[in-house]
């Protein structure tokens, strides 16, 4: 029997097995709002006086965040990076239609897009064919990039908040990998909110408590266009590989990655685990070229790996800023 909305007995949309909540289409998106709402104050993410600089992929996550924090009220606009990655399907293009087609319907916000071949001569993944760190995978260097790019565009454009679409399913993937090896200095830094500082824009991630699926069904509720595919290099990716474990785990728990996650924050925060840890201080200074921070001396990673006949250019990059055209 199709279940009922716990509000309004009206046909749930989802039934969320882990809260034992199901909501129809009206009050499930309202459910996602004020959980939202609650994740931000809860890590003290930001205030309505910050800027929010949302990076959008074209993906569920990313847009359904961007809509879910306009609806809130906060400051927010979106970035969008064109990887120039083709995949036979025009990936990157129809990821920044996506984007596009958002920001059309919203007059209040902005969409920054930034080309990566436009700026700097190179697609992703000819920059990975080109440099050791690709490795004939462009993963590295497209996260490399975008790390760059994203906290340099904040900076340049004065937002002092980076909100990333990051899911559960996501960061749980990334805690399992962490935790199989021990990566203590990434488990101390894995968290829903990373302080700004030293010239990086805070880093947040406002839907880490939400599962894949209810990011997903919001999207489809709200009648938010987004691409389906994943990005062609990610198959075979061990983070996909963990997904598929986790996934498999959760069928037979309902609600485990929930709270294999909340179990690990609470530890953090309530157990002191990594209390005593001390990051490595390493002295940062200005890259000699884009001016961001860095510990190596000279050149940031970023600038090293560019072509040397672009390197100049990196100041002038700035990004375009959308028009929303409305008709
Ligand atoms: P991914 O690493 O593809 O799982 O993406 C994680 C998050 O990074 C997304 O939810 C977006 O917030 C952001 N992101 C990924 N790709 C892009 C892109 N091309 N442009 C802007 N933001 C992106
Ligand atoms: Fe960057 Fe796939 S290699 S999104
Ligand atoms: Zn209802
Ligand atoms: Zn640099």
């Amino acid at each position: 029997m199709p279940r009922k909305c716990r509000k309004c007995a009206r046909p749930a949309v989802i039934n969320m097995r882990q809260h034992k909540l199901a909501l129809c289409a009206e009050h499930f998106p309202e459910w996602v709002v004020n959980q939202t709402e609650r994740f931000i104050k809860k890590y003290r993410m930001f205030t309505r006086e910050d800027r929010v600089l949302v990076a959008v992929s074209g993906g569920k996550d990313s847009l359904a965040l961007w809509d879910v924090l306009l609806q809130l009220g906060y400051q927010v606009d979106g970035l969008y990076l064109g990887l120039g990655i083709d995949g036979g399907l025009g990936y990157s293009d129809e990821s920044r239609a996506m984007c596009e087609a958002f920001a059309a319907q919203h007059p209040e916000t902005t969409l920054h897009i930034l080309d990566i071949p436009a700026a700097y001569g190179e697609s992703i993944p000819q920059m990975a064919a080109r440099t050791r760190r690709g490795r004939g995978k462009p993963c590295s260097v497209c996260g490399l990039v975008k790390r760059h790019e994203m906290n340099r565009i904040a900076h340049d454009l004065g937002y002092n908040v980076l909100a990333t679409g990051h899911n559960l399913d996501d960061e749980v993937a990334v805690l399992f990998q962490n935790t199989l090896n021990w990566q203590v200095g990434y488990l101390a830094r894995q968290y829903p909110v990373l302080p700004e500082g030293d010239g990086f824009a805070r880093k947040v991630k406002p839907f880490c408590r939400f599962y894949e699926r209810e990011t997903a069904t919001y999207a489809i509720v709200r009648g938010i266009d987004y691409v389906y595919d994943e990005c062609p290099f990610a198959e075979g990716a061990t983070t996909i590989y963990y997904k598929e474990l986790l996934n498999k785990l959760e069928a037979d728990k309902p609600g485990a990655k929930l709270h294999f996650y909340l179990s690990f924050l609470r530890a953090r925060d309530k157990e002191g685990l990594f209390a005593n840890w001390q990051e490595e201080k390493v002295e940062l200074h200005p890259c000699e070229n884009c001016g961001q921070p860095t510990s190596a001396p000279g050149l940031c990673t970023f600038c090293r790996m560019l072509p040397e006949a672009v390197r100049p250019k990196v100041k002038l990059a700035h990004p375009l800023t959308f028009t929303p055209v409305h008709t």
